[in-house]
């Protein structure tokens, strides 16, 4: 699929054909593709939980208010993000880097990020954010729908993931194929109400 028919098109599907899955071949690939986003200073700290067993589904399901995408759709992941991993084995993340850049860039994350909780966590959040919608425009470009989901108990799902500590969850998303369409447009604002020049 072009590319802006994937962006025009993708939308936040609440229903599911629950007998159409989605293919191993087709989630490698969208996952694949979700870890080619950007992140800042490449230190991609998202972490996924594909949620696979009907009863740990059903639980999130509950701590969702009971929304049907939650076991309706073929896949169902918690997009989650460690907060720390500015700081864990920081040279992972430019190993293929020339040494000299290494050297300047390993210090340089370590101070920036030293001691600034809030931007640790924004960091981690904005990763994950950055994943979500590759992970949305992958699977509407192969053909599924999906929904980014935050309506639910954040604590609750988070108990039930086992979620380690210094990690936070961002969102859910549900993928599969819908059932019915997504509802109508809520209505976006105009491009000159959020587009300013120079400052505002
Ligand atoms: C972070 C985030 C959380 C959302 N949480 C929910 C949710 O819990 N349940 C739901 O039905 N839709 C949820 N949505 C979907 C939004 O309502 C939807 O994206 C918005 O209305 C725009 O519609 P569209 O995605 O179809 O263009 C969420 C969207 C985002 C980005």
């Amino acid at each position: 699929m072009e590319l802006f028919t994937a962006i025009e098109t993708r939308r936040a599907v609440k229903h599911y054909s629950i007998t159409e899955t989605v293919s191993e071949a087709d989630f490698e690939r969208i996952m694949e593709a979700v870890l080619l986003s950007p992140t800042s200073y490449n230190i991609q700290h998202w972490r996924f939980v594909r949620v696979v067993d009907a009863q740990i589904r059903a639980q999130i399901q509950e701590a969702a208010w009971g929304q049907a995408q939650v076991t309706e759709a073929a896949e169902l992941i918690v997009l989650c993000a460690d907060t720390q991993a500015w700081f864990v084995n920081p040279q992972r993340y430019w190993a293929n880097a020339r040494h000299d850049v290494q050297e300047v860039m390993l210090p340089m994350l370590k101070s920036f990020y030293q001691g600034k909780e809030q931007l640790q966590r924004d960091e981690a959040i904005r990763s994950s954010g950055m994943a979500a919608q590759t992970m949305m425009l992958a699977a509407k470009g192969l053909g599924y729908d999906t929904c980014p989901m935050i309506g639910f108990n954040a604590e609750r799902v988070a108990e039930i993931i086992n979620l380690p500590s210094g990690h936070v969850i961002s969102m859910m998303i549900t993928l599969g194929k819908a059932a019915k369409p997504a509802n109508q447009r809520a209505g976006q604002l105009p491009l000159a109400e959020v587009l300013v020049e120079n400052s505002f």
